[in-house]
């Protein structure tokens, strides 16, 4: 047994399956790309007060999760819970929001919750989001819905639904949480809940615990109290929604984990991953950049769970590990020094020509070197031995038919880089 062992709860991806993690979180960020948002690479660790404002002190992820200490130089700071906030806050920064609006912007990487861990609910997992900041149309709602949706058309997934419903704007929610608390002053709260409700009293809807969601069935939603501008944003949504056909759920009972959303917000809810089901949510967030000490824009955007979409995949059947996403197009299995000598100028050559190749490294004996190839997962191999360099044409085999076809050593890389071309 190894002497040590990963944190508890950290997801880790390695080969064979790290293939099928990468190849999903391309296929997220390519779609983030095609639309027009742009990289932002920021730091894991941030100011622990900019969580606390941004994400709110009434959420489970602030109150309870957060991966918080003090660095040497006594200043308080968090390992990034998500990461809207962190992304305000360099907008914010480096004036981002000062040139063409809405600054559309893509992140990928790491995030940190102090959960209890299961399936699909890691201490340390990995998100692609996207933000779109400084336009409160309802199209640009609907193209970040509809980016995330057209990413997982590409991966195949199918067994999802969308969750939506609007928050509105600052009038509808006072009114609505006049009668809100109202409606929960007359519940039987224990101390703590009560205190949580003070800050929002939107979490309740949240509450697992049996009796609260059973209560809250018949609480006020705050759909009914939408003011005519929020109930028109809305309707403008599911009309854009509609036109592009994608599908959705009006879930008025919607509560995200984090206190910013106001407006439209959304989650993806996958059907077959049991109770970590959310494989990417998001929402509005109009007051946030204020809160942070910005000005006043609005800003629409997701956070994709990149762990549960692989799981997700796995689920529906549509990437097994056994089959992993294979990276090798050709490998090479020399027989003897020439060869050898012969085989690793071939290779360089391959590569430079960005055919991904490999050999066989070390004196195999054909029996070994073959064996290799078959592990290595290329799509071909080719033996070369003296005769094949004299001759100046080898015998590519297609590893999964056993097909053999002769080519041209001269030829070999407009050989594979068509067969690439004729594959896409
Ligand atoms: P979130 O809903 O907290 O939103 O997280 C987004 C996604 O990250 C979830 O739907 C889930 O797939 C994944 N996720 C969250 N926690 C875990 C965990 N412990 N283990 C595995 N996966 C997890 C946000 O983070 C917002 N910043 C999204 C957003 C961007 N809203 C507006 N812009």
């Amino acid at each position: 047994m190894s002497k040590f062992q990963a944190p508890k709860g950290v997801s880790e991806y390695f080969p064979p399956r790290s293939q099928n993690f990468e190849y999903v979180r391309n296929t997220l960020i390519s779609e983030a790309q095609n639309s027009g948002y742009q990289l932002i690479e920021l730091p894991v660790f941030e100011d622990t007060e900019l969580f606390r404002r941004g994400v709110g002190e009434s959420t489970d992820v602030v109150s309870k999760e957060m991966y918080t200490f003090e660095d040497r130089g006594g200043r308080s700071i968090t390992l990034r819970p998500e990461g809207t906030a962190g992304v305000m806050r360099s907008v914010i920064e480096h004036n981002l929001d000062k040139g063409q609006l809405p600054v559309k912007i893509w992140y990928s990487g790491a995030f940190f919750r102090a959960e209890r861990p299961q399936a699909g609910r890691y201490r340390q997992f990995y998100q692609v989001g996207i933000e779109a900041i400084g336009s409160s149309q309802p199209e640009v709602d609907v193209e970040v819905i509809a980016v995330a949706s057209r990413a997982f058309k590409a991966l195949g997934l199918e067994d999802y639904r969308l969750d939506i419903t609007s928050l509105g704007d600052s009038q509808s929610r006072a009114a609505h949480r006049k009668d809100l608390v109202e409606f929960i002053a007359k519940m039987d709260l224990d101390e703590a809940t009560k205190e949580r409700t003070k800050l929002n009293p939107l979490r309740l809807f949240d509450d697992k615990r049996p009796e609260i969601s059973k209560a809250m069935q018949s609480a006020p939603i705050l759909l009914d109290y939408l003011t005519p501008e929020s109930a028109s944003h809305f309707e403008q949504v599911k009309k854009y929604l509609d036109q592009l056909d994608i599908s959705y759920n009006i879930n008025p009972r919607m509560v995200r984990g984090l206190d910013y959303y106001t407006g439209t917000t959304f989650e993806f809810v996958h059907e077959k991953l049991g109770a970590q089901s959310g494989i990417g949510g998001g929402g509005r967030y109009d007051g946030l950049m204020s809160e942070l000490g910005g000005s006043d824009l609005s800003g629409i955007g997701f956070g994709l769970g990149v762990d549960r979409i692989l799981l997700a995949c796995e689920a529906e059947g549509l990437l097994s590990q056994d089959e992993a996403v294979s990276t090798l197009d050709i490998f090479l299995v020399p027989l003897g020094t020439s060869s050898k000598d012969f085989s690793i100028a071939l290779l360089n050559d391959l590569r430079a020509a960005g055919i991904r190749s490999d050999m066989a490294y070390g004196d195999r004996a054909l029996k070994g070197g073959m064996k290799a190839a078959d592990k290595s997962g290329a799509k071909y191999s080719a033996v070369i031995g003296d005769g094949e360099i004299s001759s100046g044409a080898i015998s590519l085999k297609e590893m999964k038919s056993g097909e053999v076809k002769e080519v041209r050593i001269a030829e070999l890389i407009t050989y594979l880089k068509n067969l690439n071309e004729v594959k896409k």
